[in-house]
């Protein structure tokens, strides 16, 4: 496997999100199709892109690639991305402003200052965003409890706060870092099935759905107001047929539900005709002792 420190990755990922894939960085270099550094690939579209570790670590190793594509539902997060791209100094400032009045409070009144920030940022993200409120994301990002994105049913950020000594919360160099390579990308709120148009044959496609959870009681699905059921996975493994059609190369990764039960066939079934391999991996977000350990997860190609 190649050793990813040794390469080059200076911009990387500026959120905490649920199922970030830095840790698999490895295993998908090295399934990335024939060609990938020749120039037989010249866009990149990533219709999950949540924190987007895989798109980071690409856009910094493989100049060949001139443009890619980013989509997520979740228009919070595509709110933030947009702003880290074309205002980052005046988020830098204003997230900088809430860091130095954040830290100069004791721990009680900070939870205090936690649950003001995260009610503005409720009320101001209604009127569809902006660097404010992009600011107030990442600042909640860092300081709420283990990093999550998690909303209720009228779609308010209702993570509670996460009690650290002494978090960072305006990196501002991994910022202005983001910012630069973030020029070379679209990000667009929406369906995965929206990026289609932007996949051709020359087109490499990484797809990190949310994960099917891997027993009744996970939770893994709730990035958002719209959850992902077994009727999306089966819609994006038809999806994956289509970018095939298409000429394209993609690399799929989820859960592996043989992880709980060795006879369930449901990937085997809805990818029936691609690759599919197991590799290991730590779930953290969950904190229930069941995904703390290794687990294996699929990767998927065709
Ligand atoms: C597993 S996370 C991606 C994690 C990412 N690979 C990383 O490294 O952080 C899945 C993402 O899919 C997004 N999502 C959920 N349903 C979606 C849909 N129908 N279309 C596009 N994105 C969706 C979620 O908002 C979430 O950010």
């Amino acid at each position: 496997m190649i050793a990813i420190n040794e390469k080059i990755r200076l911009a990387k990922p500026f959120l905490k999100w649920a199922g970030g894939k830095t840790q698999l960085l490895g295993e998908i270099e090295n399934r990335l199709p024939n060609g990938f550094s020749t120039g037989q690939f010249i866009t990149y579209v990533e219709p999950f892109v949540g924190g987007g570790a895989a798109f980071f670590y690409i856009a910094q190793n493989y100049p060949e690639i001139k443009k890619f594509y980013l989509y997520d539902v979740n228009s919070d997060l595509v709110n933030c991305y947009n702003a880290v791209k074309s205002k980052v100094k005046s988020l830098i400032k204003s997230l900088d402003e809430i860091e130095s009045s954040f830290l100069s409070l004791n721990q009680e009144n900070r939870k205090k200052f936690y649950l003001d920030i995260r009610k503005q940022f409720n009320h101001e993200k209604i009127n569809n965003g902006g660097v404010e409120v992009a600011a107030k994301l990442i600042f909640l990002n860092k300081t709420c409890f283990n990093g999550l994105y998690r909303v209720n049913s009228k779609n308010e950020f209702n993570v509670p706060f996460g009690d650290y000594k002494n978090p960072k919360i305006c990196d501002r160099e991994n910022l202005l870092a983001v910012s630069e390579i973030l020029q070379l990308a679209e990000i667009v709120c929406g369906d995965f099935i929206k990026s289609k148009k932007y996949i051709n044959n020359k087109t490499f496609v990484y797809l990190d759905p949310p994960y099917r959870p891997l027993n009744a009681t996970a939770s893994f699905t709730s990035y958002s107001k719209d959850s992902f059921s077994e009727q999306d996975q089966i819609r994006l493994a038809d999806f994956c047929r289509e970018i095939e059609r298409k000429g394209a190369k993609f690399l799929l990764s989820n859960s592996d539900p043989k992880n709980e039960n060795k006879n369930d066939h449901f990937f085997e079934n809805i990818f029936k005709g691609f690759d599919i391999c197991r590799v290991k991996a730590s779930r953290m977000i969950n904190c229930k002792a069941i995904g703390r350990g290794q687990i294996s997860e699929l990767l998927i190609t065709n």
